[in-house]
């Protein structure tokens, strides 16, 4: 569709809430002017009426630490036990908490009162492995009822998790381990991927080979049957440890600002922050946005959020928020293409999944696979869908809506962020008119503005400006671990400490919708995975081949963002061209993980800098994208895009 057919086919939409999703939706209008009136009152009465306290709060917010926030003063509460045990109390114990499906076809079905006794027995076992309260716990884990449990066994005995995604390298797992000092590691012999098994023993091995590691077990979930090597005394398989616990375990209320986890996540520099958690602000929030936000009526809904665990996304809205609001779910381990490009819409299909929350990157992937794929499933059940990691695309809003929703469902696009730890700024179900292409506003309880380069709010249509979030929030993040000045520093001010500032571009339409323009730091967004260019421009040089580089992310068709990379080689080492780009490619795989390859990795002989030596990534950009190279004035010697230009078309991915 071109533009302007797109924009017409818009326009002539009714995206108006329907009347009867309007009526049963749990998101009123009324919220708004709650929330706004008395924000205090209004998560006071959020946190009361969600969560089963162990201990009432006292105060709602202290602020008086500011940036350093404290939610729900005095109070007293367990995450796990409120996302498992209350249920069970409750009388909902056969209700099914999550319809596992194998990659390879295997499914479980596991209700509350089993989770409760997985959790427990789980929870038994970390106990005996020496794990204690404030303890970490590190996750490495396949998305299996496993990764569950463990989750929240550790919360159950107030051990900060630290879930690292499976597709990180030994090496980021080597970091992430070590500056959490984790005193335990749970992994899998291996996890399903494509058909096979892909080791995961291997790399916590070699994570922990070496200097002196704070882990001192490791216990091993079965899942491929893989051979693995061994520790004797520090690995222990989870059949023999986990297996034989009793199902009995006494849930020890936490203090509301107790830490419930460390998420790593991709910063501006080299170094990956550890954004932490804690306990009833975020679970307050994570509950009332799964129940608002997608719309969850745990009794009659089956929802599917497809992230992984490894992300903030799977712990908000698979674990936390679902689980607490008591929701069936789905809870799937492979790829969308296997065995077929139809395995979701199977699923959806065999389950009835009526809500569905995935990422603008797997939709278009759909869009090339052709709408004739899920045309052969029964989606009828589906009635909300939505979208998170980056802004999606009208195109691929429309082909959402009309291909998954049956032309009906209501797409919530939702913003937020690692740090945020639930929903900002979406749409509500049932009460908002949908604008394609934008998050459109705040949720009830949140504030947000737009700023220009000197803090002026903007407010004009169309005025581009820096998102930020103007009032504290339950569920913001509490800090970097171990480092709070990092934390002051990256967030609280560039517009003073008055200002979260986000990182992200925005700009209001003329109905004051709010759209998201993408990262204005250094930080790039593929398939809605956060990478640094710095992360990877290290890990670059780190080769021995490798002298400079330089990293940037270019538009990408179907990941929104792809990892362009600008190498200048040692004196002494050689340009093979396809094997030197693989050997490179292949490296930072090493060193990050798989999803961090450069699509594009350039051999050049110069890197364009300003003359105080800033590598000038704007003009790498226009290379990257096949731009005409823009202003090129500042540059130190302004000869260097020309040779650049020379050697473009090479290096590209295999
Ligand atoms: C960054 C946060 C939120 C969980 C997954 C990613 C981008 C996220 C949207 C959206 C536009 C979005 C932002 C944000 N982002 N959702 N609906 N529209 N941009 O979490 O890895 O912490 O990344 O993702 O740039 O800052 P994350």
């Amino acid at each position: 569709m071109t533009d302007e057919n797109l924009s017409s086919h818009l326009a002539e939409l009714d995206l108006s809430p329907s009347p009867e999703l309007a009526a049963e939706a749990n998101g009123t209008e009324a919220l708004y002017a709650e929330a706004e009136a008395d924000p205090e009152a209004f998560w006071a009465k959020q946190a009361r009426e969600r969560l089963t306290w162990a201990k009432d709060f006292d105060q709602t917010l202290d602020w008086s630490e500011a940036p350093f926030a404290k939610w729900y003063v005095g109070g007293q509460l367990n995450a796990a036990y409120n996302c498992v045990d209350r249920h069970v109390e409750a009388g909902n114990g056969d209700r099914v908490a999550l319809h596992f499906e194998g990659e390879g076809g295997d499914t479980r079905t596991v209700t509350y009162a089993q989770l409760k006794d997985d959790v427990c027995k789980a929870a038994n076992a970390l106990t005996e492995l020496g794990v204690e309260k404030g303890d970490r716990v590190a996750i490495y884990l396949p998305m299996i009822p496993e990764a569950v449990a463990t989750m929240l066994a550790c919360a159950r005995l107030g051990a900060p998790h630290s879930v690292i995604f499976g597709g990180f390298s030994a090496e980021a797992l080597r970091t992430r381990i070590n500056d959490a000092e984790a005193k335990v590691v749970v992994t899998a012999d291996g996890q399903w991927r494509r058909g096979k098994a892909a080791p995961l023993k291997p790399a916590v091995d070699e994570a922990l080979a070496g200097d002196a590691t704070p882990v001192e077990k490791v216990l091993v979930v079965k899942r491929t049957e893989s051979d693995v090597d061994w520790t004797e005394g520090r690995d222990v398989w989870w059949s023999d440890v986990v297996d034989r616990q009793s199902t009995e375990h006494t849930p020890e209320p936490m203090d509301s600002e107790h830490p419930l986890f460390i998420l790593y996540t991709s910063g501006t520099t080299g170094k990956p922050k550890g954004i932490f958690h804690t306990t009833a602000g975020y679970l307050t929030q994570a509950a009332y946005t799964n129940s608002v936000v997608h719309d969850v009526h745990p009794e009659t809904d089956v929802y599917w959020c497809t992230a992984d665990i490894g992300w903030v996304t799977g712990h908000t809205y698979i674990v936390y928020g679902p689980l607490a609001n008591g929701a069936t779910q789905v809870l799937y381990e492979g790829t969308p293409d296997t065995p077929h490009q139809g395995r979701w819409w199977e699923i959806a299909q065999k389950y009835k999944v009526s809500i569905l929350y995935t990422a603008p990157t797997a939709i278009r992937t759909f869009m090339k696979w052709g709408a004739d794929i899920p045309a052969k499933y029964d989606l009828s059940s589906i009635r909300v869908l939505g979208s998170v990691g980056e802004p999606i695309n009208p195109e691929a809003w429309l082909w959402y809506r009309k291909n998954i929703g049956n032309d009906t469902a209501p797409i919530v696009d939702t913003w937020w962020q690692t740090e945020t730890g639930a929903i900002m700024i979406s749409p509500l179900p049932g009460v908002t008119t949908l604008e394609p292409g934008s998050a459109q506003k705040p949720i009830p309880g949140i504030s947000a503005e737009i700023l220009d380069d000197d803090g002026k709010p903007l407010t004009d249509p169309e005025a581009v400006g820096y998102l930020v979030l103007t009032k504290p929030w339950p569920s913001m993040l509490r800090g970097i671990w171990g480092d709070p000045e990092r934390y002051k520093e990256t967030y609280w001010s560039r517009f003073g400490d008055k200002y979260y500032f986000a990182g992200d571009g925005a700009k209001y339409d003329d109905k004051g919708n709010i759209w998201l323009l993408g990262r204005v730091d250094d930080v790039m967004n593929v398939s809605g995975h956060r990478l640094s260019t710095a992360e990877i421009e290290s890990a670059l040089v780190s080769h021995p081949s490798v002298a400079e580089a330089a990293v940037v992310g270019a538009t990408d068709e179907t990941t929104g963002q792809a990892v362009v990379a600008f190498v200048i080689l040692r004196g002494g080492a050689q340009d093979d061209g396809d094997a030197t780009v693989q050997e490179l490619r292949n490296h930072v795989a090493k060193e990050i993980g798989p999803i961090a390859k450069p699509r594009q990795i350039m051999v050049v002989p110069e890197l364009p800098k300003t003359r105080s030596g800033k590598i000038m990534r704007r003009l790498l950009r226009d290379v990257a994208e096949n731009r005409e190279v823009g202003d090129v004035t500042t540059l130190a010697d302004d000869s260097v895009m020309n040779l650049i230009q020379q050697g473009m078309g090479s290096g590209k991915e295999d």
